[in-house]
């Protein structure tokens, strides 16, 4: 496959420094959008073609698109970071290009090449570095690359035309409440995904099919959805956008890939930083029943949810049909603070990047 020169158009019209700033000071998560995007065509035949700077902007579609019947979209969630020298690096993009084409292959889609994807991330960067925030805090640069089946008709089957396109958005913390713990009710009627299904791609579906169950959750105070399998009902898979983390004194265990959840690319990186810190890692099955009784048993001392968007965000009351409990205390364990410190400090380059993890502009 063959990577298309990125051809630039930039914005005549980007925001003002001052209208910037006063974004940069509060960002948000996922409320404002850089000077311009990154477009990839794709067309059976041709392949990957005119790849394009251009302003950010609303995409024109014909209302038989595919995309908007068939829901035939995959997307990624990476970010980018300010270093202490001012300069700026992204987080294993490669990793979030390589879980793109798995997700492209489940979707019947066609692949981006590694190096297209990593280019398109890089050259919007560089032109909207600007909007990168300042070094010091926990805030960055959120890259959201897409891909939509682009081609107008009704029929279902794999499209024959795609459209790839990458924004950015300044983020802040994901919980509005900062490092606070979050809770979680744990469904055990709604599932998220099945054996066979696409649980393992980072496909829109995915997150519609949750909506309803963190409405529900919602309505029961929590803050998140807690997913069991959706065979038994039993062993724990992930939140709906996150996955999640049990800490056993100096053990960190997180839910084995089973198909049917997503392969985090936080959850792999602190496979390893958890070794660093003289922890041990493992994955294993652990089900609901084992997770309230280990908590009452005082044997699993912390629980946290990781992700792009939300780092490492503790886990503090847990709700499910069977009861209710807490861990360490509703407050944010030490295991969970540490990790997330060492985490953070590779990815805004205050620490070493002993794995070779950060990609520099
Ligand atoms: N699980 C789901 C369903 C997600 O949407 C995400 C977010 O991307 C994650 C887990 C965490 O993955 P990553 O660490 O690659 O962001
Ligand atoms: C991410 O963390 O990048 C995601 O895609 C999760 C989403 C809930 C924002």
């Amino acid at each position: 496959m063959t990577t298309p020169t990125i051809e630039l158009k930039p914005s005549s019209s980007p925001l003002s420094d001052a209208e910037r700033e006063a974004i940069l000071a509060n960002p948000g998560f996922g409320r404002h959008f850089t000077d311009h995007m990154v477009t990839i065509r794709w067309t059976e035949g041709r392949g990957w073609h005119d790849a394009q700077l251009v302003p950010y902007g609303p995409l024109s579609l014909d209302p038989a698109t595919n995309v908007l019947h068939y829901a035939q979209e995959i997307f990624e969630g990476l970010k980018a970071y300010r270093r202490p020298d001012g300069s700026v690096a992204t987080f294993r993009p490669d990793a979030n290009a390589r879980r793109f084409q798995s997700s492209a292959r489940r979707l019947g889609m066609p692949e981006l090449p590694v190096e297209t994807f990593v280019e398109a991330c890089d050259v919007l960067v560089r032109h909207d570095e600007a909007w990168v925030p300042a070094h010091g805090g926990e805030d960055s640069l959120y890259l959201r690359p897409f891909m939509i089946a682009t081609e107008v008709g009704l029929g279902v089957r794999p499209a024959n035309e795609y459209l790839f396109v990458v924004i950015a958005s300044p983020a802040g913390p994901y919980f509005p409440g900062g490092v606070k713990p979050v809770s979680i009710w744990a469904s055990e009627d709604r599932v998220r995904a099945v054996p066979g299904g696409v649980g393992d791609a980072k496909t829109g579906g995915n997150y519609a099919a949750s909506l309803l169950a963190q409405a529900e959750a919602a309505a029961k105070g929590c803050d998140q959805v807690c997913y069991l399998d959706a065979v038994e009902h039993k062993w724990v898979e992930e939140l709906g956008g996150m996955n999640l983390y049990f800490v056993y004194g100096d053990k960190i265990v997180t839910p084995t890939l089973t198909g049917s959840l997503l392969a985090g690319i936080t959850r792999d990186s602190l496979l390893k930083v958890a070794k660093d810190l003289g922890y041990e890692s493992e994955e294993a099955r652990v089900s609901i029943d084992q997770w309230q009784a280990d908590t009452e048993n005082g044997t699993l001392t912390e629980v946290f949810a990781c992700g792009t968007a939300a780092v490492i965000t503790p886990v503090g009351t847990v709700k499910s049909a069977r009861g209710e409990w807490q861990q360490s205390g509703g407050e944010p364990g030490e295991v969970t603070m540490k990790l997330r410190e060492a985490l953070l400090a590779i990815q805004t380059g205050k620490s070493e990047d002993v794995h070779g993890w950060m990609h520099e502009l």
